[in-house]
C-alpha cells in the first residue's frame, strides 16, 4: 500500500463490469451488500455494445446445459435452473426494451444493445452499487479479509467476485488477469482456446477454395474428439484465409488443433440423384447442375475440377455423393483471440461450488462468466451463463 492509498471497507468487491458482474453486483447489492464493482476500461460493459452486431443477443429461450462446453457438462445446471431466460426476459420488460427472435430462439434487442447497458446501469443504481470505470487493479491480497489495490485505493472486502472475462478482443480490453488471480489463489485451469472462430485454411486448401471469399451455403459442420463433437447445421461462409459462417464458428469451439473438421454440403440432400435417372446425362455439365442445387455455382464448378469423378459409373456417382457429405478439412489453425467471440476453458468448475460460484478452497472468493470453463454456443448462450453465474454468485457474495 502506498502512502497516498485509502482504504474503503465493503462487502463485496466484484472485478470486471461486463455481463457477469454486474448482473451479480446487482443481486447483491439488493440483499444490502455493499457492492463495490471495478473495471479497468474508461465505461461498464463494453463487449455488451459490440455483441450482436450492435444488438445484443441477450439470451436464448431453447437454453439448456447441453448447449454448453465444459469439461463438467452438468456444472452449468444449477446456476441455468436458478435464472433461466424468462427471468432475464422479465428484467428486459421491466424495462421497456422492445426486442425480437431472430432465429433458432436467439432474441435481440429491436433498438441497440444501448437499451442493455442502460437497464443495468440503472439496476445497479437502485442495488446502490458504486462502480468505478479506469480501476487499474494492481494486486489482490488475504488475510482475514480481501484487500483489492488500485492506484489510489485499497477495497477492504469479504468478498471478491472475479468477473473479468475470457482473452478474446483484447483490444477491448479483454486481459488474464482472472487467470492470473486464479493461480495466485491456487485453482486448477482448463486450459484456454479461442472459440467461436473463424477458422484458417491450410495453404494448399486455401489456394484451391478461398479466392471464392463471399460464398455461402448451408452445410452440417462437425468438430471434436467424440466424447465432446459438436454437429451444426447452419450457414458456413468461405473467406479470404478460410471458413466462417454460424456452422464454422459453432463447431471451432470443438475444434483442436491438427484435427480434421467434417462438412456435409448437402444436408438431407441426394445430389446425384438425377444423374441415375434412366437416360440422363453423365457429363460434367450435369454434374455440375446437381450440385448447384446445394451449392452457389461457383463453387459447385470448382468442387468438380477439384473432385472430377474417374468414370460416370454408379459406383463414381456413389463416391461423388459421399465425397459432398463428409468433406474432411484439417485447418492450419484459428483465426485467435483476435476475432473469437469467446474463450473456451477457464477455472476448473471441480474448484467452484455449482451453486454459488464460490472457490471450495478459498472462502470469499468466487469466479463468474466467461473466465469459467463453461463456454456456451453462438446464439445468446453466452450472456444467458453470464447473467445466471452472477446471479448465484450475488445471492451468496
Ligand atoms: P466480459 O468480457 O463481458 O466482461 C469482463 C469485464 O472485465 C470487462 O468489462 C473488462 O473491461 C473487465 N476487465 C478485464 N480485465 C480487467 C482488469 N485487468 N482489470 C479490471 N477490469 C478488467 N454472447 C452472447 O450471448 N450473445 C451475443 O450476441 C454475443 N456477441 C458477441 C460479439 C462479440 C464480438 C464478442 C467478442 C462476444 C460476443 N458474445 C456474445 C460473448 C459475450 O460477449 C461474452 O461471453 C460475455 O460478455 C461474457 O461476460 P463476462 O461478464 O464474463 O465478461
Amino acid at each position: 500500500m502506498t502512502n497516498k492509498s485509502h482504504v474503503q471497507k465493503v462487502d463485496v468487491a466484484i472485478l470486471g463490469a461486463g455481463a457477469a458482474g454486474m448482473m451479480c453486483a446487482i443481486e447483491a447489492g439488493k440483499r444490502g451488500r455493499r457492492v463495490v464493482l471495478l473495471d479497468h476500461a474508461e465505461r461498464v460493459g463494453k463487449k455488451i455494445l459490440i455483441s450482436g452486431g450492435g444488438r445484443c443477443n441477450f439470451t436464448n429461450i431453447h437454453c439448456r446445459a447441453e448447449n454448453f462446453l465444459s469439461e463438467n457438462p452438468h456444472f452449468a445446471k444449477s446456476a441455468l435452473a436458478r435464472f433461466t431466460p424468462s427471468d432475464i426476459i422479465a428484467l428486459v420488460e421491466k424495462h421497456g426494451i422492445r426486442y425480437h427472435e431472430k432465429t433458432l430462439g436467439q432474441l435481440f434487442c429491436d433498438r441497440s444493445a444501448h437499451d442493455i447497458i442502460a437497464m443495468l446501469e440503472r439496476e445497479c443504481a437502485e442495488a446502490s452499487v458504486r462502480t468505478v470505470v479506469g480501476a487499474n487493479i494492481i494486486s489482490v491480497n488475504r488475510s482475514e479479509q480481501f484487500q483489492v489495490h488500485t492506484a489510489d485505493t485499497v477495497f477492504q472486502s469479504e468478498s471478491v467476485v472475479v468477473a473479468t472475462g475470457g482473452l478474446s478482443i483484447p483490444k477491448m480490453g479483454a486481459t488474464g488477469l482472472g487467470y492470473t488471480l486464479a493461480e495466485q489463489f491456487g485453482l486448477r485451469i482448463v486450459e484456454c482456446r479461442p472459440g467461436l472462430v473463424p477458422l484458417v485454411l491450410n495453404a494448399k486448401d486455401r489456394e484451391q477454395w478461398c479466392d471464392l471469399a463471399g460464398v455461402s451455403a448451408e452445410v452440417v459442420a462437425e468438430a471434436g474428439a467424440r466424447s465432446q463433437r459438436g454437429s451444426f447445421r447452419e450457414k458456413m461462409l468461405v473467406t479470404h484465409r478460410g471458413l466462417s459462417g454460424p456452422a464454422i464458428l459453432q463447431a471451432s469451439s470443438y475444434w483442436h488443433p491438427s484435427e480434421s473438421v467434417s462438412l456435409d454440403l448437402a444436408p438431407d440432400v441426394h445430389v446425384m440423384a438425377p444423374l441415375l435417372l434412366r437416360n440422363a446425362r453423365r457429363d460434367t455439365a450435369a454434374a455440375i447442375n446437381a450440385i448447384r442445387t446445394v451449392l452457389p455455382a461457383r463453387m459447385a464448378e470448382r468442387w468438380i475440377s477439384i473432385y472430377p469423378p474417374d468414370d460416370w459409373t454408379n459406383a463414381s456417382l456413389t463416391m461423388m455423393e459421399q465425397q459432398l457429405h463428409a468433406w474432411h478439412l484439417t485447418p492450419a489453425g484459428t483465426e485467435g483471440y483476435a476475432k473469437a467471440e469467446v474463450t473456451v476453458g477457464g477455472v476448473d468448475t471441480t474448484e467452484l461450488d455449482a451453486k454459488t460460484m464460490q472457490s471450495r478452497k478459498v472462502a470469499g472468493l468466487y469466479f463468474i462468466g466467461e473466465i469459467v470453463d463453461v463456454t456456451g454456443w453462438l446464439g445468446g448462450y453466452n450472456f444467458q451463463w453470464a447473467w445466471a453465474s452472477g446471479v448465484s454468485a450475488g445471492l451468496s457474495a
